[in-house]
């Protein structure tokens, strides 16, 4: 598999590619744009590419005939790691336009075809459109809504795979789920293994934008619970999932919110 590029490509010099990475940055992901880091001091390391070599195998390493939708897809890694297994199309969508400029920055220079669009995960219905993968990585706890985010991706954006990531925090050991529980039953909710999605008021890792973790239980309960049938666990964080029905109707007020669209 292609991950870095190897030199300057025709069309960039090497002092405007660092110029730019410069005036771009601070980024998150620590890509190589002809040769030159994007964020070499990142503190897990030179992520997402050792995050992706975990998983990468869960994965067909042929696309072609695929369309992938990045959600949250920050400066484009794994876009341009779906668009390197051939991907027939890759959109790749963020809430924050700093990053998309960097995306498409690095598109160019990567000389790979992929599109990026300002748009947040509410909003997905706008696009009227289903994707063969969605790549849903490291987005959910930074959402207030999470679970509506999941909602709306099985509504209105995925259409078969579902590849999911998520911090987690809290025991990693997860127990069978009883279809229902007497109300006498109060015990369940102070086992380690029962779903439990942790609220942060203020910060945590000094990012305000962390409001929800899940434990291991929840992340899985939440995918089945908006529709996704787990089909592995290829890293700690990661899901591979299967869009299915789901066992719930919304209400027509939560249908309201899950057609959300921008304007
Ligand atoms: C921790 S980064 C993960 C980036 C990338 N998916 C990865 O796994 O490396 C979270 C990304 O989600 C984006 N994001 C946060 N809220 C969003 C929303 N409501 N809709 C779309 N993207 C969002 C952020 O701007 C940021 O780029």
């Amino acid at each position: 598999m292609i991950s870095d590029v190897p030199g300057p490509l025709p069309g960039f010099t090497l002092g405007q590619i660092q110029q730019r990475v410069h005036d771009l940055g601070p980024w998150f992901h620590n890509l190589n744009l002809g040769g030159v880091q994007t964020a070499p001091d990142h503190f897990l390391g030179d992520y997402p590419a050792v995050k992706w070599r975990r998983f990468s195998h869960a994965l067909a390493n042929d696309l072609r005939g695929k369309t992938v939708l990045d959600i949250g897809c920050n400066a484009g890694f794994y876009s341009f790691e779906m668009k390197r297994r051939g991907a027939d199309r890759v959109l790749g969508i963020d809430s924050e336009e700093g990053y998309l400029d960097q995306a498409r920055f690095a598109a160019a220079v990567n000389g790979l075809d992929v599109e990026f669009r300002n748009l947040s995960v509410y909003e997905v219905a706008g696009l009227r459109e289903r994707f063969d993968v969605v790549l849903f990585l490291g987005v959910l706890y930074h959402l207030r809504y999470p679970l509506l985010a999941l909602d709306v991706i099985h509504e209105h954006a995925a259409k078969d795979l579902l590849v999911f990531q998520s911090l987690l925090r809290g025991s990693p050991r997860v127990e069978r789920i009883e279809k229902d529980y007497p109300f006498t039953e109060t015990e369940v909710f102070n086992r380690p293994g029962f779903p439990c999605l942790h609220f942060v008021e203020n910060c945590y890792a000094q990012d305000p934008t962390n409001w929800w973790i899940p434990n291991v239980a929840c992340a899985q309960a939440m995918l089945r619970s908006a529709g996704f049938e787990i089909l592995d666990r290829p890293e700690e964080e990661v899901f591979l999932c299967r869009r299915r029905n789901r066992a719930w109707r919304p209400r027509p007020e939560e249908e309201l919110l899950m057609r959300r669209r921008r304007g």
